[in-house]
């Protein structure tokens, strides 16, 4: 999909096993095994298990393509997809390849027409992703051409399950895959619905990045408040993330995949940081000031205790929320080593010019070269090279050891434990024996 791969260079066969040599060490809870991040192997199977398994995957909201005709080219998993909404406004998803020769026939990121027709050849497929025309499908003169059996309803494209909720779309190769919201489980869906209340939304814009790490890891980024306090000076110096605020780190209770790290941002501007706090952060300045205060103005809109909710639905979203700033991120993973971001902003129809101006500023806190998305970015690049080239061969999750799943303190790895612990159920990955 994407070049950097080339440019990393070519891992080695140590970290690049087979699945039978993929066995998670016996201590299973306290430690992630570098193959996880790096097995071509795993990754294939990922693709298999999770995005083409069991999974609601998000492909894009309803506001991207309001009107009949309106379609975007999008991603489940790695496999290219289109999403249409058609004549009759419902939405269909499937596979961007043509059933001809596999030809990738809708080129456009985003666009209107009456039907998709593949550039190769020119078979045509009306917006359910039907076959409808295959050109000479005679022959000439009655010579050559489809045998006369062809039956074009046996060759349309692949197409997906698709579910929706206020104006958020999702899509799955599974038939077993259960109802969306059930899928999502109840405190998911209830904080999924601050943002997603059935409003309508305006798109503010698009930024698409692609990050030379493991997909997995921006699940982990987000299950890990230890790195906030940590690595974003700007969290912590403007008070949007210092030890001892409200928040929580929330992993849900059933499978323990999807989850959300809130944060409660006190009044102040500037953050007051305990001495014994500022000791254990580097990061922390009690001198930095911003220029141009407007940017972190808070305007309460929703009925939530949190300012900041970042949600990962699994397995490839994440819904931010960071005061006014509001987006979409889907995860699209590009082999072990590398991913996609792409980013949608947006606001509501009903803003006022004021509140989409303040929520673009606000946007530069998160973006791709937002003060904390560069920081995550560049982590999680040099997490992977360290991964990818050590003689060493283990991660290690012991903060708050002996705690899975949702936790109140920042200083904690319980939702990352609980993470990999469905993981491993999903994959089927064995674990070593304690040695006796
Ligand atoms: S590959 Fe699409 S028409 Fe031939
Ligand atoms: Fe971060």
């Amino acid at each position: 999909m994407y070049q950097s791969q080339a440019v990393i260079g070519i891992t080695n066969a140590r970290k690049n096993p087979p699945l039978a040599q993929c066995v998670w060490p016996a201590d299973a809870l306290n430690n992630i095994p570098d193959w996880v991040y790096t097995s071509q192997a795993i990754y294939d199977q990922e693709i298999e298990r999770i995005f083409r398994g069991e999974t609601w995957n998000f492909v894009a909201l309803e506001a991207e393509i309001p009107n009949p005709g309106d379609y975007k080219r999008g991603y489940v998993g790695a496999t290219a997809v289109v999403i249409v909404r058609a004549e009759d406004h419902t939405i269909s998803v499937f596979e961007n390849r043509c059933a001809h020769r596999g030809a990738e026939f809708c080129r456009a990121s985003h666009g209107n027409t009456k039907e998709f027709v593949c550039p190769y050849h020119q078979w045509s497929y009306d917006l359910k992703g039907n076959l409808q025309g295959v050109p000479f499908k005679r022959g000439i003169n009655k010579v050559g051409g489809m045998p006369p059996d062809f039956r074009n309803a046996e060759h349309g494209t692949r197409q997906l399950r698709v579910a929706t909720r206020n104006g958020v779309v999702f899509a799955t190769y599974s038939d077993k895959t259960p109802p969306l919201e059930a899928y999502m489980t109840k405190e998911i869906v209830e904080e999924f619905d601050v943002p997603f209340s059935g409003k309508k939304l305006k798109i503010l814009g698009y930024c698409r990045n692609e990050l030379p790490c493991n997909w997995k890891m921006y699940h982990e980024n987000l299950k890990d408040p230890y790195h906030a306090t940590l690595l974003h000076s700007f969290l912590v110096v403007f008070g949007l993330l210092v030890p001892g605020i409200k928040s929580i780190v929330f992993a849900d209770k059933e499978h323990g995949r999807h989850g959300y790290m809130a944060s409660a941002k006190p009044d102040e501007i500037y953050a007051t940081v305990a001495a014994d706090d500022k000791a254990e952060m580097r990061s922390f300045s009690d001198s930095l000031r911003l220029r141009d205060e407007r940017f972190l103005d808070y305007v309460r809109e929703f009925d939530s205790p949190w300012s900041a909710n970042m949600m990962t639905m699994w397995p490839n979203l994440i819904v931010q929320r960071q005061m006014n700033t509001m987006g979409v991120r889907q995860i699209i993973p590009n082999g072990p080593n590398s991913m996609v971001m792409q980013w949608t902003m947006f606001g509501y129809e009903d803003d006022t010019p004021e509140m989409t101006r303040h929520r673009l500023r606000q946007g530069n806190l998160m973006g791709p070269s937002g003060f904390l998305g560069l920081e995550d970015n560049e982590a999680l690049k040099f997490v992977q090279e360290g991964i990818r080239n050590s003689s060493t061969d283990n991660n290690v999750v012991k903060l708050d050891a002996g705690h899975q799943g949702t936790a109140r303190n920042l200083i904690s790895e319980s939702c990352i434990r609980s993470l990999y612990q469905y993981y491993r159920e999903v994959m089927d990955i064995r674990v070593a024996e304690k040695a006796a």
